[in-house]
């Protein structure tokens, strides 16, 4: 069997196949962090199975898994926490630090609007918990830079947040990293979440103080929600007070916190850039103070100062939240459809390769030639 190759066909689909493979590369730019966990051929814990990377952060990498252990293998959220060193010394401290936060977890996690804590569990020294999986969006999304919000939704935000976040005080916990990204809404219900909480960061902050993780390359805290206070290593609950403060001032003035003037004291410069009751920026005045002392000291005394001058309805203003924007599609369709492209092209290329081509013979120039005049 003789086959043809037409050089100009293979060489066409060739840059077709290099185009597509390219922007499937740029549309999964995550694949690389992804591979492991897509790979991964156990189960973690030997229950859960990872779907997919929800984030990778400082501490180690956020999952999205399935519970096979349950009927209805329901999805729930594994966050994976890798020690930053193989120090057995180091490792045996997170270990325990580890466990004593998970305990302190599991009760925060009794709390509706906090995601409950399923497991915590080790394996291969890293450190894993499982969650609930709240479906929702980031309030990232309603919070955008030179979309200021109405003083009326900011309150509604403070407070919804305040609610939870006078719970995780009243158990002496410290948040540490308050900020639009750690605080969700739920799409069921619109009630506010509040993720992220502090294993990793507690663990960082404690041996740092023990002298086991170098101070500059763990920051603890997001730049412009992070207090003072906290940026010298000494976090205290006005300290998490401080970063919703800040938030409420994002809110009205559209302005991201660390793009904000400070004065000679070192207080935020905002309210010539907001639209604000002078009584409502007082207060925000008073959450995000420089002086750990002239601050609100905790969720639940603002909470009450908050709730006492909030009960007079604004009919004018609207209530609701902007809505977070429409969704990009999911990964996985993006991953289906290239891949199911890729295939397509694949064959056609196979197919145009294996198919056996009779040579064509051309006819004779002279039989085609019309005749003249013999
Ligand atoms: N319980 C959860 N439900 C839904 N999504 C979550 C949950 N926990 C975390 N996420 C998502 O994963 C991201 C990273 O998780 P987070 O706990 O904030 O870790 P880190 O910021 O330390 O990487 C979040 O911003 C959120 O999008
Ligand atoms: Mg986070």
């Amino acid at each position: 069997m003789k086959l043809t190759v037409n050089k100009e066909a293979i060489s066409k689909l060739a840059f077709i196949t290099g185009v597509i493979s390219f922007v499937f590369y740029v549309k999964m730019e995550q694949i690389p962090k992804k591979f492991p966990a897509l790979i991964m051929a156990h189960k973690l814990g030997g229950r859960y199975e990872i779907l997919r990377t929800l984030a990778t952060g400082g501490f180690g990498q956020t999952y999205l898994a399935v519970d096979t252990h349950l009927p209805t293998h329901p999805q729930c959220v594994i966050k994976q926490l890798k020690p930053q060193s193989n120090d057995p010394a180091v490792i045996a401290i997170a270990q325990r630090l580890f466990n004593t936060e998970a305990e302190t977890l599991d009760k925060l996690g009794s709390h509706h609007q906090i995601p409950e804590l399923f497991a915590h569990f080790e394996e291969n020294q890293e450190f894993y918990l499982a969650q609930a999986y709240i479906e929702g969006h980031a309030i990232g999304k309603e919070i955008v830079n030179g979309k200021p919000l109405l003083e009326s939704q900011v309150r509604d935000l403070v407070k919804d947040v305040l609610e939870v976040l006078a719970f995780v005080h009243q158990n002496n916990v410290i948040h540490r990293d308050i900020k639009p990204d750690n605080i969700m809404r739920r799409d069921r219900d619109g009630k506010i979440i509040l993720i992220d909480f502090g294993i990793a960061k507690h663990i960082s902050s404690q041996m740092m103080q023990q002298g086991y993780l170098p101070k500059l390359t763990v920051p603890i805290g997001t730049p412009g929600y992070t207090p003072p206070e906290q940026e010298k290593g000494n976090p205290t609950l006005a300290s998490d007070v401080y970063a919703l403060g800040m938030i409420a001032i994002e809110a009205l003035t559209g302005i991201a916190p660390d793009q904000l003037p400070k004065d000679q004291n070192g207080e935020i410069v905002w309210k010539n850039q907001a639209v604000v009751s002078p009584e409502f920026a007082k207060m925000i005045d008073k959450m995000v103070r420089y002086q750990v002392s002239d601050r609100y000291q905790n969720a639940q005394e603002i909470f009450k100062e908050l709730v006492a001058t909030i009960v007079l309805p604004q009919p004018t203003q609207p209530t609701q939240i902007s809505q977070a924007p429409s969704k990009s599609p999911p990964r996985f369709i993006v991953l289906v459809g290239s891949s199911l492209l890729i295939a397509i092209v694949a064959s056609f290329l196979i197919a145009f390769i294996l198919t056996p081509r009779t040579p064509q013979v051309s006819p004779p120039a002279h039989r085609n030639q019309p005749r003249g005049p013999l």
